[in-house]
């Protein structure tokens, strides 16, 4: 049987995640992106990216990288759009790489071609995409069909081999269905819907997920001062099968290039279309707000923290990523700086110092050495030894502020009885 042949523009981790899981199943995968060193990379068995599991898994299949969007184009009926579509000064959507790579279609297809969108887009882009290949009067027919992707860094090889879901949206039910053939390996609910409401899905979902996030670090501001210990009402609610168990964890604030980026996007959506989204807005709000509260424990300990030396343990915006973008650990670590304290900064998997003027350490040890107090910003597992009296000797006054509540309250408070230790964390 011919195997089906589908391009991907874009090898960022969702365009090389979708290579690696479509080839995977079968798919026949050709990959293209503007940077020809990333190309040169993966020709070379590299991967640009830092992601569990899919080296290994792209090094299984037979996928071919490309230098030049025409090949690509010509090559393949199916074209998936994986750019990006970073956050404007504005907080709109830039579409521009997107536009540029519909352009590069219109201009080089030789016959009829599917475009499936898997960036994340406002509603209403799809259409305006179709309007743009129109204008480029082309003989042959671009559809565009979106099909949002709920990849979760760290994570996205299981995410897109067993998704709970997979949304296509398309104006047409046949050419829906068509782009569902592709992923007829997939055993899970296949949701076709029109163009508009795809798009949103997306917005709606991660909207959503950051909401359940701020909902429980306001409550945790609650329970500090009620005596109730969030934990608690995590499981209280939880368990609860309308609500969900999921995505209640208090802490830091959510960060990542998703969800801030996203919840600004649809914000601004609004604000163009006269709609007031109130939810979005005090989502955005409760989490800016959060990596500061945390910071607060820390200055209420040493009534301020001009002259404090303290560890700031995690930049990444989450563990196994190495991503550092709207990172509560690193705007920690920037407001530390500017409220006068000397911080020096660690992360497993973070390379470069993101934090101008902290002082990045080669382990956690090092970056423990002669501070007042470290504060945990990344819930990284490595972050567990801190508890051990090597690690703990190192702090001028030992006092950890736990801003992901990696530690139980019962094992700190065993071990408070056998080392002089102050130790705080969110909502408990
Ligand atoms: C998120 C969504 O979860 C994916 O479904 C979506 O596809 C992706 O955005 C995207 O739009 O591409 P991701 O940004 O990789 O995925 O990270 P998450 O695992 O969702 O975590 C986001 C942030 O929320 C992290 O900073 C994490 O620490 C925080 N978080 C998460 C909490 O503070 N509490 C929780 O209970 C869960």
């Amino acid at each position: 049987m011919k195997r089906v042949k589908a391009g991907i523009f874009g090898a960022g981790y969702v365009g090389l995640v979708t290579a690696a899981g479509l080839a995977s199943r079968g798919l026949d995968i050709a990959v293209h992106d503007t940077s020809k060193e990333k190309i040169a990379t993966l020709t070379a068995g590299g991967l640009p990216i830092f992601e569990p599991g899919l080296e290994k898994l792209l090094a299984e299949q037979h996928i071919t990288y490309i230098q030049t969007a025409k090949e690509l184009v010509t090559s393949c009926r199916y074209l998936f759009l994986c750019v990006g579509t970073p956050q404007a000064k504005n907080g709109e959507a830039d579409l521009s790489f997107l536009e540029s790579a519909v352009k590069t279609i219109c201009r080089y297809a030789d016959s009829d071609k599917i475009v499936i969108i898997k960036s994340t887009v406002p509603p209403g882009t799809g259409r305006l995409m179709e309007k743009l290949s129109e204008t480029m009067n082309i003989e042959h027919r671009i559809t565009f069909v979106s099909n949002p992707e709920f990849l979760r860094q760290g994570n996205a090889v299981q995410d897109f081999l067993f998704p709970d879901r997979i949304v296509i949206g398309s104006d047409d039910d046949e050419t829906g269905t068509e782009v569902l053939q592709l992923y007829k390996q997939w055993d899970c609910p296949k949701l076709q819907m029109n163009r508009e409401s795809a798009e949103l899905t997306k917005y709606a979902a991660n909207t959503f997920l950051a909401m359940k996030i701020s909902y429980m670090n306001m409550m945790a501001g609650l329970a500090e001062k009620t005596g109730a210990n969030i934990e608690d009402i995590e499981r209280g609610i939880g368990s609860d099968s309308r609500i969900g168990k999921d995505f209640l964890k208090a802490g830091a604030g959510f960060g990542g290039s998703c969800f801030p980026k996203d919840l600004r996007a649809l914000a601004s959506i609004g604000t163009e279309l006269n709609e007031e989204l109130p939810l979005i807005r005090e989502t955005l709000y409760i989490n800016e707000n959060q990596a500061k509260a945390v910071l607060r424990k820390l200055s209420t300990v040493f009534g301020g923290l001009l002259g404090r030396k303290i560890a700031v343990l995690g930049l990444s915006f989450k563990p196994m990523t190495d991503d550092v973008r709207s990172s509560p650990a690193v705007s920690a670590a920037e407001q530390l700086l500017l409220l006068g304290a000397d911080v020096n900064v660690y992360d497993p998997l973070v390379r470069d110092n993101p934090v101008a003027g902290a002082v990045k350490s080669p382990s956690l040890l090092d970056c423990l050495e002669g501070c007042d107090a470290a504060i945990i910003m990344t819930e990284w597992d490595e972050f567990r030894e801190i508890l051990k009296p090597k690690m703990l000797n190192k702090l001028k006054s030992p006092v950890i502020v736990d801003g992901r509540n990696m530690f139980q309250l019962k094992e700190m408070k065993k071990l408070s009885r056998e080392f002089p230790l102050y130790y705080d964390s969110v909502g408990r």
